[in-house]
């Protein structure tokens, strides 16, 4: 059991919890900049990096970590990330790496990383073409979960972690949670929406601390995704994860129905919730089209795949098929 831990805090109260720490370096992503002279933390320097899933790559991270040495950065420094999905994983390896290893904690500012990103401790960035090639699993001191900081995000950027948001209610006995997700996204209620993110960023820090190395009960947290890595391939990545993982979830309650597992209507009900709160629930492909991606996906086992399959909303099992069962029972 690895104890992982998530503070909801306002950001004016971060500074009281950095206290016991001499020496705290910021890096922050520039589109959230107004946050750091929110937060009251003596930092011994701060860095604003533009954020982009090109510039997610080691030598961003070999920046930040020169950029730690220029300033006498010692073994004792403890760097805060503050940003998205993409400025946490940076900042995560960045910190895994200098000097061996420093303390580090996030910020998360976006809906997607405070659900998901900025939680569990894989901290990786891509090589060349390849997504997350290259990384680390270290966990963060503490993850904050700052209400204000999702005030300034698009609509569009709450809506592209709301899959994941509804997925983590689903996986894990939390039925209510996802109906008054449903409701606050059908409503634009971002009030609900920042209550539901520390409810759900609660679950997803219990199931990585109880499985960090991802051998069991962590599976579960795929739900939809072997699907949506396989749809966001065949897009050539112009559809994107969240959008991509709402399909996912829908084929793989059509995928637990065919197999038995879940009653008729399952995904019936998460096409119209999806729906209602506008997320995409038609996938463009065929599932020979997704086939074929399926078998290549990192966390398939030879021809083995691990499908999470919904049993109703609130618990899911996993069931190993072939890719070429899951097409047939899919036909
Ligand atoms: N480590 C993990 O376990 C894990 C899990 C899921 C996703 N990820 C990674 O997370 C990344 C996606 O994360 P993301 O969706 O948060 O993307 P992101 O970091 O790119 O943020 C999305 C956009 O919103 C902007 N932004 C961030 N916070 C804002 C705010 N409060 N107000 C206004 N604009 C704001 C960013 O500048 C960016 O333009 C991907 O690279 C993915 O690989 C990692």
């Amino acid at each position: 059991m690895t104890e992982i831990n998530i503070i909801k805090a306002s950001l004016g109260e971060v500074a009281g919890y950095l206290k016991e720490y001499g020496s705290i370096f910021i890096v922050f992503d520039e589109n959230v900049a107004d946050l750091v002279g929110k937060l009251g933390v003596d930092a011994k320097g701060t860095l604003g990096i533009e954020v982009s899933e090109d510039g997610k790559n080691i030598q961003t991270v070999m920046e930040i970590d020169q950029w730690l040495m220029e300033l006498g950065a010692n073994r004792d420094a403890f760097l805060l990330g503050i940003g998205g999905g993409i400025t946490t994983d940076i900042v995560g390896f960045a910190a895994s790496i200098y000097k061996r290893g420093i303390r580090f904690g996030f910020i998360p500012t976006t809906l997607l990383s405070q659900v998901d990103a900025a939680i569990g401790g894989k901290n990786g960035v891509n090589l060349d073409s390849y997504k997350n090639m290259i990384g680390i699993i270290r966990q963060p001191e503490m993850t904050f979960i700052c209400p204000e900081a999702l005030d300034s995000l698009p609509y569009e950027q709450i809506l592209s972690g709301a899959a994941e948001l509804l997925k983590t209610f689903i996986i894990s006995n939390q039925d209510d949670n996802y109906e008054r997700t449903v409701k606050a996204l059908e409503a634009k209620d971002i009030d609900a929406l920042k209550e539901l993110s520390g409810a759900a960023a609660a679950v997803k820090a219990g199931v990585a601390g109880r499985d960090p190395d991802e051998r069991g009960e962590r599976r579960l947290l795929n739900l939809g995704h072997t699907f949506a890595h396989s749809i966001e391939k065949n897009s050539e990545e112009s559809i994107g994860h969240g959008q991509a993982v709402s399909m996912g979830m829908i084929l793989a309650a059509r995928l637990s129905e065919a197999a038995g597992v879940a009653e008729k209507g399952l995904a019936a009900k998460l096409e119209a919730d999806f729906r209602k709160c506008g997320m995409p629930t038609e996938c463009p492909y065929t599932i020979e089209e997704l086939a074929d991606a399926m078998k290549k996906d990192k966390k398939a086992e030879g021809s083995i795949v691990h499908f999470v399959l919904p049993v109703r909303i609130g618990e899911v099992i996993t069931r190993d098929l072939t890719v070429e069962e899951a097409v047939d029972l899919l036909k």
